[in-house]
């Protein structure tokens, strides 16, 4: 696989829609306690410009998750020091792509965490390979069905480090 010469978002839409986010966020939670639950690693970049742009009162939580190849199961590998009980959880995801891995961090959550509410953040969303119907409350982007890297989302722990997204494709 290499890069794709194209870019699908630049960093000036990026950074457009992110503020975007933020507002619509604020707005929603008015100041309400809200604890981030960021999914390592791909969200890291989503996550720093959203965060700074809140300004509630924000906290952080950071969740390491294996989404499975064999696209059936996801597992939590690691939480850091997380108290969401009775408080607001907003899902901070790269991509949602089958919906597994959500599906599965928000069954988690629910039932080991005890949340007022559970909203997911996603910045890019594929949903023609969606498996299982999951809310995805906050979109940065839709993107086409492509194996998308940039902006934290990596191909073989590859381009997180663009700050664009683009795509890679056959040699
Ligand atoms: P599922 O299929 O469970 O996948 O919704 C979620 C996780 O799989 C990774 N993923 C991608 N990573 N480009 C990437 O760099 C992609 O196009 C892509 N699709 C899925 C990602 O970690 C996501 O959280
Ligand atoms: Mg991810």
């Amino acid at each position: 696989m290499r890069l794709a010469t194209g870019i699908l978002f630049t960093e000036k839409q990026i950074r457009q829609r992110v503020d975007e986010l933020a507002a619509q966020i604020d707005l929603d939670y008015r100041g309400q306690p809200l604890v981030l639950c960021a999914v390592l690693k791909g969200s890291i970049p989503f996550l720093a410009d959203l965060m700074r742009r809140l300004t509630g009162d924000v906290r952080l939580a950071l969740i390491e998750m294996k989404s499975q190849v064999d696209g059936k199961h996801a597992s939590i590998l690691f939480t850091s020091r997380l108290d969401l009980a009775g408080k607001h959880a907003l899902i901070v995801e790269d991509i949602v792509d089958t919906g597994i891995t959500l599906d599965y961090l928000i069954k988690h959550l629910e039932v080991e965490r005890s949340p007022a509410s559970i909203r997911v953040a996603a910045f890019l969303d594929k949903p023609t390979a969606r498996k299982l119907d999951v809310p995805v409350n906050y979109r940065g982007f839709t993107v086409p069905d492509k194996f998308v890297v940039g902006y934290g989302l990596d191909w073989q722990e590859r381009y997180r480090n663009l700050p664009y997204i683009t795509w890679v494709e056959p040699e």
